[in-house]
């Protein structure tokens, strides 16, 4: 994908005094942390699509290839005339080859809270497949949104790649799970791909590459700050650490001071001793088991899995009565 093509929405009204309050808050907790939704601006947007394409990192890889071999089984699942709803756009490559297998999918409607959809991509889109209404939707997809109203009939297929419900902490990927339920309807598919709990070794590496694209990604945190807030961080006094908590069964991600030193963020002074970390994200591995139990509490049956050892999609079925199609909210 070329970062070149991206559209940024205007920033609306209050987001940089969310992003100083957030930073405020997360580094002034015990322990630090700061949040992982602000990762995402173009820098790092471009390091993310970088990081996709490492050697160590194969969880991309191995869903696009799960679902290259898998499109025709995939597609046959598709209720004919169907709505493909994306949960996070990053990713319409992935879409791509779903729509490209299923032939009689009427829409296709990612939906992403910061707007900076792939123009060129969408464009492709409708080139390639005129029958398509593409219609991308601006909104925060872990909170009901409104489906367009004249795609509102359609049958609802969703779409949630690249391991991002491994981002959530479990309780927030099981509410998820129950909400998205409730918006894409009775009888709906929902395709969601996630990373398996495998040797930690394998894991540890897809985030610690040779290359420092990761500790770059992770960085760009603190550059960020410093770009928009007027923080004052030292990226060399910080370094990128990533290693598996078995017991909770996630990767996690800190900046690790390295020596104590005190930070300047938008006038406050933040101390940091040597070696105390900002944990910035969770990457959560799941078994093919643990995840359809946590989908069966949440109002999803799995119905089928595909999976090649390493990196697994699993297709799941709303059930239960739920109502048809979301009431628009
Ligand atoms: N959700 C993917 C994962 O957890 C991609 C991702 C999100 C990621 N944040 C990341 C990858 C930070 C590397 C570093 O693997």
């Amino acid at each position: 994908m070329n970062i070149r093509s991206v559209v940024q929405a205007a920033q609306p009204v209050g987001t940089l005094n969310s992003f100083a309050a957030d930073v405020i808050a997360g580094l002034t907790a015990q322990p630090k942390t700061l949040p992982p939704k602000y990762f995402y601006d173009l820098a790092g947007s471009a390091l993310f699509e970088r990081i996709t394409e490492l050697p160590e990192y194969y969880p991309t890889r191995c869903e696009i290839a799960i679902l290259h071999k898998n499109a025709p089984a995939i597609a046959s699942m598709f209720p004919p005339g169907s709505a493909l709803i994306e949960f996070g756009s990053g990713s319409s490559r992935k879409a791509r080859i779903l729509l490209d297998a299923a032939a009689t999918v009427a829409a296709y409607v990612p939906v992403d809270i910061s707007g900076d959809f792939l123009q060129q991509d969408l464009a492709q889109f409708k080139r390639d497949l005129p029958h398509l209404v593409v219609h991308p939707l601006v909104a925060d997809f872990t909170k009901p949104f409104a489906v367009p109203p004249r795609l509102a009939a359609l049958p609802r297929v969703g779409f949630f790649p690249g391991s991002t419900i491994g981002n959530f902490e479990p309780a927030e990927a099981g509410a998820f799970l129950r909400h998205s339920g409730d918006m894409l309807g009775a009888g709906a598919l929902f395709l969601v791909g996630v990373d398996l709990v495998k040797d930690e070794a394998t894991l540890c590496r897809a985030y610690n590459d040779a290359e420092g694209v990761t500790a770059k990604f992770n960085l760009n945190l603190l550059a960020r700050i410093n770009r928009e807030l007027g923080g004052d961080f030292d990226l060399a006094a910080f370094a990128h650490r990533a290693f598996f908590n078995a017991a909770q069964s996630r990767i996690e991600m800190h900046l690790v001071s390295t020596q104590p030193q005190k930070v300047r963020v938008n006038g406050i002074g933040i101390d940091f001793g040597r070696g105390e970390t900002i944990h910035t994200e969770n990457s959560y591995k799941y078994t093919i088991e643990s995840l359809q139990a946590l989908a069966r509490g949440a109002g999803w049956t799995a119905a089928e899995v595909f999976s090649d050892g390493l990196f697994a999609v699993h297709a799941l079925r709303a059930s239960g009565i739920r109502n048809q199609g979301a009431p628009d909210p």
